[in-house]
């Protein structure tokens, strides 16, 4: 464990390969293995490999997100906020483990912050993403995941060049 979250880094750069089934079937497990608070279970992923969805995810937002057309696999991971107060939490711990997973089986992924953003013609970035998936009303969208076989590879961030300082230990 120690050692994916050592080499992990941001991946934007993907084959065109979709992602094998039976690995986008352990990164559903991941997803659903979460842990929520109070097992409440808010989240909904939605897997997209269909390339024009993709392509419309990607202009959700004018920055951060043109990756997303490229990843031959977008894991949308939205939440009905009347499930859970603290259904932001819970999709991101989801966000995090499946992008740890997602490490561990040797494929590349980055997170695309949709929550708070807004679309170049500033609408919430969200609203765009709940149009292209026709979303059910009621349902909240907090990231996108792109995921895929890497085609770029970045070198692990050097243990030397952790920001220390932002860890103490009181025993
Ligand atoms: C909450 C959150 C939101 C992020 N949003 C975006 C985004 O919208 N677009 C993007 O390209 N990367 C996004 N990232 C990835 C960060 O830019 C990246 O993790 C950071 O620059 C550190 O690089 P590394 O992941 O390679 O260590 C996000 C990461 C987090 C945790």
């Amino acid at each position: 464990m120690i050692g994916w979250i050592r080499q992990r880094r941001s991946c934007r750069k993907f084959e065109p390969d979709p992602v094998a089934e039976d690995l986008r079937a352990l990164l559903i497990e991941a997803c659903l293995r979460a842990p929520t608070s109070k097992n409440r279970r808010p989240w909904q992923f939605i897997f997209v490999e269909g390339a024009e969805e993709r392509f419309r995810l990607s202009h959700c937002k004018p920055h951060g997100a043109a990756f997303l057309a490229e990843a031959p696999l977008n894991i949308v991971i939205a939440a009905e906020p009347r499930l859970s107060d603290v259904w932001v939490e819970d999709c991101a711990i989801a966000a995090a483990l499946v992008q740890v997973t997602a490490q561990s089986l040797g494929l590349g992924s980055c997170w695309c912050q949709v929550r708070l953003r807004e679309a170049d013609d500033g609408q919430p970035a969200a609203d765009v993403v709940k149009e292209v998936l026709a979303l059910p009303k009621g349902w909240e969208v907090a990231s996108i995941i792109g995921v895929g076989y890497p085609a770029e590879a970045k070198p692990a961030i050097d243990a030397g060049s952790l920001p220390r300082e932002r860890c103490q230990v009181r025993p």
